[in-house]
């Protein structure tokens, strides 16, 4: 077996990653893990009469404590987990985006929802599927967006630890922030309480974000419009808010309330429908500007003739976003520079694509 620091050493040595303590402290855990793992089989998968006869004499054997990766951006979670994943000796392992993990799940939940009677309940099963199928779990970007997610989660990891299975992780939440501060929050404490029962939490607090610097690392205008983009924008929200509560907030402007219904700490998300569709101005942009960091805009359209009075409102909110350094994030239909392809008033939109292209720069995000 070569350990996840033989690695991790041999890419510092070459040059490919900068030496990080915190990082190192972290492999040295991932280390640790993977030689428990050599030795261990959780009890279902001796399955059988044979396994079962032989169980009997054993010991029941401990089921190794998972890892829980915690921290700010681009600190290396996700690399320092791939590193883990791909030199673990176990075969039945998957390595999937908790997002995905999610979707499947329920889809997965519902199909044995109709073949049980009425009132029967699917998540035993559906943990031994899981289990069966891998018993070593490794989620990139552990998150719980609502109350839907928080019921099924407990009840199914609750499960899956009971099978045996093995979870590692990375997020940006810590455990005993997960889903609090909403509704039903005190619900999901118990589940809480099981995940760190179960999985070692580690802060990873690298000395920098390595992302830095790198473009292409970070798309914050997504398109075209879809469940992925949209999934992103969800991660990114939960992100930059840290998992702060969501609420709607009232600005103040020029006598009357703006109202934008989702807002955690300095982070707003709203749709382009309802920023530059209605009757809203320069200055109600303005005080949204200088309220929030980050602005999450859902679903731009393209303009055409149609939707001019847009496109108008669309050029002074990329001003007042970009003089008043926000941080944008958006979904849309196209890229920004083909957003406006009609040939009149294209030097009027050019001045919008020369500053949205400044904005999507690493640099610019960082100052
Ligand atoms: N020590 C290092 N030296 C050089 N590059 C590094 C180092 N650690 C991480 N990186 C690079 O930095 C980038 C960000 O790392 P990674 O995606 O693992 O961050 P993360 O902590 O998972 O961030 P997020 O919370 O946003 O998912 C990756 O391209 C990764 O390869
Ligand atoms: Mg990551």
């Amino acid at each position: 077996m070569i350990l996840p620091s033989f690695i991790y050493n041999e890419r510092v040595k070459n040059g490919q990653l900068q030496k990080d303590e915190a990082q190192q402290k972290t492999v040295g855990l991932l280390d640790q893990l993977c030689k428990k793992l050599a030795y261990y089989r959780p009890a279902e998968s001796s399955a059988g009469l044979l396994g079962t006869i032989t169980n009997i004499w054993k010991k029941p054997v401990e089921v190794p404590k998972g890892l829980y990766l915690v921290g700010p951006v681009g600190r290396g979670k996700s690399m320092l987990m791939d590193l883990f994943y791909n030199q673990v000796p176990v075969q039945h392992k998957q390595r999937v985006h908790f997002h995905y993990f999610m979707q499947n799940t329920y889809k997965r939940f519902h199909e044995l929802k109709k073949l049980y009677p009425k009132g029967g309940d699917p998540v035993p099963q559906l943990a031994k599927e899981i289990s069966k199928n891998a018993w070593l779990l490794c989620f990139d970007e552990f998150q719980v967006n609502d109350i839907a997610d928080a019921v099924l989660l407990g009840r199914l990891f609750q499960n899956l630890f009971a099978c045996g299975v093995v979870v590692v992780a990375t997020s940006n939440v810590n455990l005993r922030n997960l889903f609090q501060n909403r509704p039903g929050a005190d619900a999901f404490k118990p589940f809480i309480k099981i995940l760190q029962q179960n999985l070692q939490e580690v802060e990873l607090f690298a000395t920098r974000d390595y992302r830095t610097g790198r473009p292409e690392d970070e798309k914050r205008w997504l398109f075209p419009i879809n469940e992925e983009n949209r999934a992103i924008l969800d991660h990114v929200f939960l992100r930059e808010s840290k998992g702060k509560p969501v609420k709607p907030s009232a600005l103040q402007v020029m006598g009357r309330s703006f109202i934008i219904d989702e807002t955690a700490d300095d982070v707003a998300r709203i749709s382009f429908e309802k920023l530059c569709g209605s009757a809203l101005g320069a200055g109600d942009y303005l005080a949204l500007a200088q309220r929030f960091r980050v602005l999450i805009i859902d679903d731009i359209v393209k303009f055409n003739a149609e939707n001019l009075d847009m496109i108008q409102r669309f050029t002074n909110l990329i001003d007042v976003l970009y003089e008043q350094h926000v941080k944008l994030y958006v979904s849309a239909e196209s890229n920004y520079e083909f957003l406006y392809d009609q040939k009149d008033r294209k030097a009027f939109f050019e001045r919008t694509i020369s500053r949205l292209n400044e904005m999507q720069s690493q640099d610019w995000a960082e100052k």
